[in-house]
């Protein structure tokens, strides 16, 4: 298992909010009780890199860039070169191209930006593979397996997957390959799962072995967002030390 010294270093708090007004008034309640902050595309389109710095000034989290890189190689590398010195710890790529994209994470090799492959999306259903040229009863698993193989031996630090893959992914590809897990619904959170589909609780995700979990909305919608996100560092906390 890769080592994350606490629990509240394997809780990722997707920043999901317009602008950066919303943005450091969530950093500054969740600064002590998250272990990194997700800036996704919505963020990160309205106020470009100086979202990173805002958050670097309010907080010592790591930070996630989830920009879901998906270009032709020569793009997603330079794109990964101007990316390597914004103080992102993560970064995310498509895998769909396979290995000539997956590939471009060697760029960063040694930098601290670790790149990690998204191999299939938490919204994505089984009966919807059909509809992508899959051929009929694909299973969902054997497509991110078969993405993740690739991003490992592509050299990517780890793979964004769901609860559902968990499992079979830290088999095939081994403890220290990164396991990053969205589409997360505490039990008692009353955010319905919305467009994901492929959900899994915080407690059910670390116990099948994610090193971290990505949750927005259960934590960002919350009456009380601090609240929230120490509920889920002690599901977290109890998974690890039962
Ligand atoms: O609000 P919610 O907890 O569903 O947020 C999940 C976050 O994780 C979103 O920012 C979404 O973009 C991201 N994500 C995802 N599924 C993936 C990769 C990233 O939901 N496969």
């Amino acid at each position: 298992m890769t080592t994350f010294t606490n629990s509240k270093n394997r809780l990722i708090f997707a920043l999901d909010v317009p602008d950066r007004n919303q943005a450091q008034s969530l950093i500054k309640q969740l600064d002590d009780s998250v272990g990194c902050f997700k800036v996704g595309l919505q963020l990160f389109i309205q106020e470009g890199p100086d979202i990173l710095r805002l958050i670097k000034d309010h907080s010592t989290a790591d930070i996630f860039l989830d920009l879901k890189l998906h270009d032709i190689p020569a793009t997603v590398r330079s794109a990964l070169r101007s990316a390597r010195n914004l103080g992102a710890r993560y970064i995310t790529i498509h895998s769909t191209e396979g290995e000539a994209i997956l590939e471009t994470s060697r760029e960063v090799n040694d930098s601290g930006l670790e790149v990690l492959a998204v191999t299939l999306l938490t919204s994505m259903k089984e009966e919807q593979l059909g509809t992508l040229g899959f051929e009929q009863n694909t299973k969902i698993r054997d497509v991110v397996l078969d993405r993740a193989t690739r991003a490992k031996q592509a050299g990517c630090a780890g793979i964004i997957c769901s609860g559902e893959e968990i499992v079979s992914v830290k088999q095939k590809c081994g403890e220290n390959f990164k396991v990053v897990v969205p589409g997360i619904r505490p039990e008692w959170s009353r955010v319905s799962s919305d467009d994901q589909n492929r959900i899994s609780t915080p407690g059910k995700a670390i116990q099948t072995g994610a090193d971290l979990i990505v949750v927005g909305r259960p934590i960002r919608d919350a009456e009380d967002p601090r609240e929230a996100a120490q509920k889920i560092v002690s599901e977290i906390d109890k998974c690890i030390n039962q």
